[in-house]
C-alpha cells in the first residue's frame, strides 16, 4: 500500500531528524511500562539535567507489570522534551515559532483526502478486538504516575470529533484511560475555554444520539500532533493550521468503521463510539497542573476498530509536575500570545519580555514581565493588569522585573522582590478569580481565588551586583578548565555588571586595583581625606571638587 505523496515529516522521519541531531536515546534493555518508563524519563526533568540536555527515549524492548512482551516500541519526550526537539518538528528556528504558528493560523491550508494510508497497514476490528491481548491491550500504553495512576493511559492523543450541525471536525490532546480491551474513558474538560470535542458531545447528547463517534490518533506527524493541544477558536479545523505550519495539505483518510477523517500517516488509530448517557469513573490520573486528578466520571468509549502501520510506534507524553514535555509544548505556543498582547494588543511599549513561570506553577499560575528600564510606572501597572486579565485561567501572581533578572531562576526573582519591592507601595490584591486549572478541592466550586501584582523593578539606580566582571570571570573559567575542576554550569547572574550608580571613576580605580596598582589609589583618596564628618557619609568623585 503505498504511502501517499508528502513533503511534511511523520513520526519515523521526525525521530530520524531527532537521531541526527544527538536528541534521540535507544533504550534496548527491558523496560517495564507499567512501573519503569516513565520514571526512566522523569529523572531528566527532576535530576538536575539541563533543558538542552534533555532527550527523546526510545524504548525498543517493551514489557510490562506481568512480564508481557509488546511488539511496538514507546517513545517518549519526541514532541517536546525540550524546545530543541520542538523546534526540529517545527522545522523552524525557537525564535521563528511564534511567526511560523501566526502565518499557519492566518493561512490554514485545507487537507489531502487519500483512498489507501499507512495508518490502515492493519486493522483490527468486530470480534477480532475482543480477549485479552487482541485489542487496546495489544499496545504497550505505559502508567504515566506510577503509585496514583490507576491505568495505562493514552497521552500522545489527537482526539477527533465531529460537530453535528457543521461538519467541522476538532482535534484536542485529551487523555484516555483504558478499561478493557475494547473500552477506554477519555477525559474532556467541561469549563468555559474547555475541550472542543466536550462541545460537539453536548451536542449529539441534544440531538438525541446515544453516540458520538471518535477517533483517537497515536503518533501523528508532528505538526498534526502540535495542533491538537494549540487553543484555536472552535469551529477551526485544526487539520487545516496543520496544513499551514507544512505548507501544503495534510494526507487524511476516511476511518474504517467512524464516519470521520484521520491523519494518514498516524502511527496508530483507534475508532470507536462515546456513550452520551453512561459515565464512567476514571483516573486517579497525575495532571498537568502537577497534582493527582482524583476518580471523575468521564466519557466510555467503545472500540469499534484499531488500525495501525505494521511498524508503528507508540508515543507518550510526560506531563504530570512542570517541567514536562506537556509544558515544554505549551509554553512555546503561550508566552508569545501574552506578548503580543501587551506590545500590540495593549501598545505597552516598555514591555520586553513575558515568561509564563514553569517548575511546578505549570505555567498559568505566576507570569514575570520583562521591561524596558526606565518604563514609567503607570504603564509597569498597566502590563501588570494587562497580563493578569488576559486568559481567565492565567497570570495569579504576575511580577514585573528589570531585563537584568533571569526569568527563569526563581533565586534571582526572589532578590528582585527582596530588594527592589516597597510592599506597601509596589503590591496590590485584586479581587475576584476563578480557581483555574488546579486541583480537585472540596470547596472549590463556591470559592474564588484572587490575583497578586507586583512591581520589582528597579524605582532608581542602584550599585552593581557585587559579582567580578564578566572579563575576569571568563578569565578563571579558562583557569578552572586548564585545572580540569568539575563541569561548570554558569547560572546567571554570574558576572557583576552596572545598574545604573556607578562611575567612570570607580572603574578606573578598580581596574588599577586589578592590575596590582592599588597604591595610586591610595594616594588620590590621601588627597580627598577631610575632617568633622561622620563615619559613613558618602563620597562621590564626580561631586567632588
Ligand atoms: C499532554 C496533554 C494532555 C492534555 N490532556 C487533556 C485532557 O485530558 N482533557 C482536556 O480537555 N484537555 C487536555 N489537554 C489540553 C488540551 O489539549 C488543550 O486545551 C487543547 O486546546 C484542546 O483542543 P480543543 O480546544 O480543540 O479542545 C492536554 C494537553 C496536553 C499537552
Amino acid at each position: 500500500m503505498a504511502d501517499a505523496k508528502r513533503g511534511y515529516p511523520d513520526l519515523h522521519e521526525h525521530l530520524e531528524a531527532l537521531k541526527q541531531q544527538g536528541l534521540l536515546l535507544a533504550i534496548d534493555r527491558p523496560i517495564d511500562k507499567d512501573a519503569e518508563l516513565h520514571p526512566l524519563v522523569r529523572w531528566q526533568f527532576v535530576g538536575g539535567v539541563e533543558e538542552h540536555e534533555r532527550k527523546a527515549f526510545l524504548f525498543t524492548n517493551v514489557t510490562d507489570g506481568r512480564g508481557r512482551k509488546y511488539a511496538f516500541p514507546v517513545v517518549v519526550g519526541a514532541l517536546a522534551a525540550n524546545r530543541a526537539i520542538y523546534s526540529i518538528g517545527m522545522r523552524a528556528a525557537v525564535d521563528e515559532i511564534p511567526a511560523k504558528w501566526d502565518r499557519a493560523i492566518a493561512n490554514p491550508i485545507p487537507p489531502r483526502i487519500v483512498e489507501h494510508a499507512v495508518c490502515q497497514e492493519v486493522v483490527i476490528e468486530g470480534a477480532a478486538l475482543q480477549g485479552e491481548g487482541n485489542g487496546l491491550d495489544r499496545l504497550p500504553i505505559p502508567i504515566s504516575t506510577p503509585g496514583f495512576d490507576s491505568a495505562p493511559t493514552l497521552t500522545a492523543t489527537n482526539v477527533i470529533t465531529r460537530d453535528p450541525e457543521t461538519g467541522v471536525q476538532n482535534h484536542g490532546t485529551y487523555r484516555g484511560g483504558l478499561k478493557a480491551p475494547d473500552r477506554l474513558v477519555i477525559r474532556m474538560a467541561t469549563r468555559i475555554g474547555g475541550a472542543g470535542g466536550y462541545r460537539h458531545y453536548l451536542k449529539h447528547q441534544k440531538r438525541g444520539d446515544k453516540t458520538m463517534p471518535c477517533a483517537i490518533a497515536l503518533g501523528c506527524p508532528p505538526y498534526v500532533a502540535f495542533v491538537a493541544p494549540q487553543k484555536l477558536p472552535l469551529d477551526v479545523d485544526e487539520i487545516g493550521v496543520a496544513g499551514g505550519l507544512a505548507g501544503e495539505p495534510i494526507n487524511m483518510v476516511r476511518a474504517r468503521t467512524v464516519d470521520l477523517l484521520v491523519p494518514a500517516e498516524a502511527e496508530i488509530v483507534i475508532e470507536g463510539l462515546i456513550d452520551t448517557e453512561y459515565l464512567e469513573p476514571e483516573g486517579p490520573f497525575g495532571e498537568s497542573h502537577g497534582h493527582v486528578a482524583l476518580e471523575e466520571f468521564n466519557l466510555p468509549m467503545r472500540v469499534t476498530a484499531i488500525t495501525h502501520r505494521r511498524n508503528a510506534i507508540v508515543a507518550s507524553y510526560i506531563s504530570q509536575v512542570t517541567p514536562s514535555e506537556s509544558s515544554a509544548m505549551k509554553r512555546v505556543a503561550y508566552e508569545p500570545l501574552f506578548l503580543a498582547h501587551l506590545r500590540n494588543t495593549l501598545g505597552i511599549r516598555g514591555v520586553k519580555r513575558v515568561t509564563l513561570h514553569e517548575r511546578m506553577t505549570a505555567l498559568r499560575r505566576v507570569a514575570l514581565i520583562t521591561m524596558e528600564k526606565g518604563t514609567p510606572r503607570t504603564e509597569v501597572w498597566r502590563a501588570l493588569y494587562g497580563a493578569t486579565s488576559f486568559r481567565a485561567d492565567c497570570g495569579k501572581i504576575c511580577i514585573a522585573i528589570d531585563a537584568d533578572i533571569d526569568p527563569d531562576n526563581s533565586d534571582a526573582i526572589l532578590w528582585a522582590l527582596a530588594f527592589r519591592m516597597n510592599p506597601a507601595q509596589d503590591l496590590q490584591v485584586l479581587p475576584h478569580r476563578s480557581q483555574g486549572h488546579g486541583p480537585e478541592r472540596e470547596h472549590e466550586q463556591d470559592e474564588e481565588d484572587a490575583t497578586l501584582l507586583l512591581d520589582a523593578t528597579m524605582k532608581e539606580d542602584l550599585p552593581p551586583l557585587a559579582l567580578p566582571k564578566q572579563e575576569y570571570m571568563e578569565r578563571a573559567k579558562k583557569l578552572w578548565e586548564e585545572l580540569g575542576l568539575p563541569k561548570l554550569r554558569p547560572q546567571s547572574p554570574w558576572f557583576g555588571s552596572s545598574l545604573g550608580d556607578w562611575l567612570p571613576q570607580w572603574d578606573e580605580a578598580a581596574k588599577r586595583a586589578a592590575e596590582g596598582r592599588y597604591l595610586e589609589n591610595g594616594r588620590l583618596s590621601e588627597k580627598l581625606r577631610r575632617k568633622g564628618l561622620k563615619p559613613e557619609t558618602r563620597f562621590r568623585p564626580d561631586e567632588a571638587d
